[in-house]
């Protein structure tokens, strides 16, 4: 069998990236994470990355690499969700000839790949338990093992992760080892999402808009104060993914009308006294629906503890199972544990026992 990804195709350029003005902003919670980034480039520790999808959790990995002593040598960025579970393990770790049926020649994995580099495992929490032992190794002792491989091999490689779970809650579920957890989060960054900045957005906006006129030969005005302002409020559950995709559309087509009904205001917060009282406020109705957030996100997270069994979540909740269906379906929650990656399943369920 020819081999499909020669080493080559493998180490990945950087690309391009934005301006560390741009990509750092002005935030408070940005500038401390610039400085925590100078601080741990250069030092030869795991680094986790966390953050919302879109919020640059890719920029900031590559930026470490960039900064890093080893930024001559090989990046290897490993998409783990893009690669099938089967084949995760021989992409990583490679393989020896004979190893398996196909396997006529030898191959170096990513991780091997990736010496005296930097080796990037985006979603960390897509790694199978297995799979999560061998790294584990690799990061303890820098050693692992090629498949169907006698001897393990040893490797210098700087072990950069991505995820935007809570792996705490993978942890308390037993999807992913405690043990790896702590190594991989020996510095752990946090990139806030892009409602939680969003005196940065006007700069972004300057960024992409003069990015995709470039790009794309146009002269797309900057956004009128009307348009800002729906920028500002809007509450970017794609973040800043999001608001490129916007600004390239807006350069493309050419009029404010064209995503402004893309916008929408940010959910609003029901357990901040910070509402707007310049009209009648209805305390009942504000707190009905505090409750009914409250209550949500409780029922939430004991089906996440009880590994979505109900009839125990009811019981830890101390409401009836038949309840408990009620009012999963009534907080719009999906009645089964929902697999990763897929669309959350509408519930149709009735008092059916689990
Ligand atoms: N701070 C930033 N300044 C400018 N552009 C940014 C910034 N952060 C992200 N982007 C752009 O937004 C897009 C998404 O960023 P990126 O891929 O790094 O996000 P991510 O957190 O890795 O997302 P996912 O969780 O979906 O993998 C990219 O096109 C990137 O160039
Ligand atoms: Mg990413």
């Amino acid at each position: 069998m020819s081999n499909p990804n020669p080493v080559s195709v493998l180490i990945q350029p950087l690309g391009e990236m934005p301006p560390e003005a741009v990509v750092f902003g002005a935030t408070e919670a940005m500038h401390s994470l610039r400085e925590r980034l100078a601080k741990i480039a250069g030092a030869n520790v795991p680094v986790l990355i966390h953050g919302e999808s879109g919020t640059g959790k890719d920029i900031i990995a590559r930026m470490i690499h960039a900064n890093s002593p080893w930024k001559t040598g090989p990046w290897v960025k490993v998409n783990c969700p893009a690669i099938p579970g089967t084949l995760l393990e021989s992409e990583l770790f490679g393989y020896e000839k004979g190893a398996f049926t196909g396997a006529y020649g030898a191959k170096p994995g990513r991780v091997e790949m990736a010496h005296r580099g930097t080796l990037f495992l985006d979603e960390i929490s897509e790694l199978d338990m297995g799979l999560q032992s061998k790294l584990l190794q690799l990061l303890q002792d820098g050693q692992f093992c090629r498949i169907g491989a006698q001897e393990d091999k040893k490797v210098e490689v700087r072990v950069v992760c991505a995820t935007n779970r809570k792996l705490e809650e993978e942890i308390v579920n037993g999807t992913f080892r405690s043990d790896l957890f702590y190594r991989i989060n020996v510095v752990n960054l946090h990139i806030p999402a892009l409602r939680d900045r969003a005196s940065d957005i006007p700069q972004l906006v300057g960024y992409f808009i003069d990015y995709y006129n470039r790009k794309f030969n146009a002269r797309a005005p900057l956004p009128s104060a009307e348009l800002m302002k729906a920028l500002k409020k809007h509450h970017w559950p794609g973040n800043i993914r999001e608001l490129e995709n916007l600004m390239k559309r807006y350069v493309i087509l050419g009029s404010e009308e064209s995503i402004i009904g893309d916008l929408r205001p940010r959910e609003p917060d029901f357990f901040s006294a910070d509402i707007s009282v310049e009209g009648p406020v209805s305390l009942k109705k504000i707190t009905r629906q505090a409750v009914h957030e409250l209550e949500r996100k409780i029922i939430l997270k004991v089906l996440q503890h009880h590994h979505w069994n109900r009839k125990r979540a009811a019981k830890a909740l101390g409401i009836s199972y038949r309840a408990l269906l009620y009012k999963i379906r009534d907080a719009g929650l999906p009645s089964t544990r929902t697999p990763k990656h897929s669309p959350q399943v509408e519930v149709k369920e009735t008092a059916a026992a689990d």
